[in-house]
């Protein structure tokens, strides 16, 4: 699709009328609605079934939106801004007043990235306003990475189609309140993120506080059948569960001559990432997919993150 097409001039219309559109990122699709409008992000959280407290990222096309949702710009994010925006890093900011409620779940900060997309650039600009998204599916499952995934769980939905997502995992949220640390790991990697803040780590999620991220405490991306993750290390395991019937195995492609029923993640980080969730999507007909985990380092943590969360089972 292109900004001269019919159905970007109409999506960018409802995005002024208080509508919901699905609306591609070089992340994951997300469910977009005018971050201003308190009534229009209310409806995204119905559409979801989204809990209420779980905040939301808002979207901007440049520099200046940004001053009409924070109100302080910390030097840390600066230096954030300028290495890695337009990207898929997520910055969490002191809120302005104009941003309601609803989309921050309550809190006084405010998530806030610029994608690196054409056509999500190109939509927020025509639509004039900060766009309100979390990830276009039902609250629990996986994220979707094309328009045909956000077509399958929300049929009526105005989609503007961007292809398929180009990192295929969600963005990274960092917080810079004191000392910055990373909330939710994401396409941009701790190994990258250090470059620019040597040293930041992931906050820890300690279950009696308030989660750092409210998004850390629910189950997440299940698939339709029970997944099984194995660790890296746990190959004769995962080989002797593999000889049941009705088991899939899902394995980086060097590994798939190991089992009898195997498909593979792909072979480098990068596509393992890319096709995770459009695996996990899939009608699977098993009772259980076992999954080979990869060591976590670079995009591997993200994606073992992901796994975890998808997990009923990990060996
Ligand atoms: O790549 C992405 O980030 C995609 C695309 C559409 O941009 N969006 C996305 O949104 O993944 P969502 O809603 O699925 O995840 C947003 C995450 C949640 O973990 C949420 O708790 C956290 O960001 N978050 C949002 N606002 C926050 C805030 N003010 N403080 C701390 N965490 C926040
Ligand atoms: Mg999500």
């Amino acid at each position: 699709m292109k900004p001269t097409d019919d159905r970007f001039a109409r999506a960018a219309e409802r995005l002024r009328a208080g509508e919901i559109v699905g609306i591609p990122t070089e992340t994951v699709y997300g469910l977009g609605a005018n971050a201003l409008d308190a009534g229009a992000v209310a409806k995204i959280f119905e559409a979801k079934g989204r809990p209420s407290d779980n905040p939301l990222i808002v979207h901007i096309s440049d520099r200046a939106m940004l001053d009409r949702v924070v109100r302080s710009v910390p030097p840390v994010a600066e230096k954030l801004m300028q290495r890695f925006w337009p990207g898929a890093l997520t910055i969490v900011f002191p809120k302005r007043a104009e941003v309601p409620d609803v989309v921050t779940g309550g809190l006084p900060t405010v998530a806030v990235r610029m994608p690196r997309h054409d056509l999500a650039l190109a939509l927020i600009r025509a639509a004039g306003v900060p766009i309100a998204a979390p990830s276009a599916n039902p609250s629990g499952r996986p994220s979707p990475t094309t328009a045909a995934h956000v077509r399958r769980d929300f049929p009526r939905l105005l989609i503007v189609d961007g292809g398929r997502a180009e990192h295929g995992v969600e963005s990274t949220v960092v917080a810079v309140d004191g000392t910055p640390r990373v909330l939710r790991v994401g396409a941009i990697t701790l190994e990258q993120l250090r470059e620019v803040i040597p040293g930041i780590k992931v906050a820890e999620h300690v279950d009696t506080a308030p989660p750092p991220s409210p998004g850390m405490k629910y189950r997440h991306y299940a698939p339709e059948v029970p997944l099984i993750l194995f660790r890296p290390t746990k190959i004769t395991e995962l080989q002797k569960r593999a000889k049941e019937r009705a088991r899939v195995v899902l394995c980086r492609e060097r590994y798939l001559p190991l089992f009898p029923r195997a498909v593979s993640l792909g072979e480098s980080d990068e596509e393992i990432a890319a096709n995770l969730f459009d695996l996990l999507r899939r009608d699977w007909q098993a009772r259980e997919l076992l999954v080979l985990g990869i060591p976590k380092r670079g995009l591997g943590r993200t994606v073992m993150d992901r796994l975890e969360k998808a997990a009923s089972e990990i060996v």
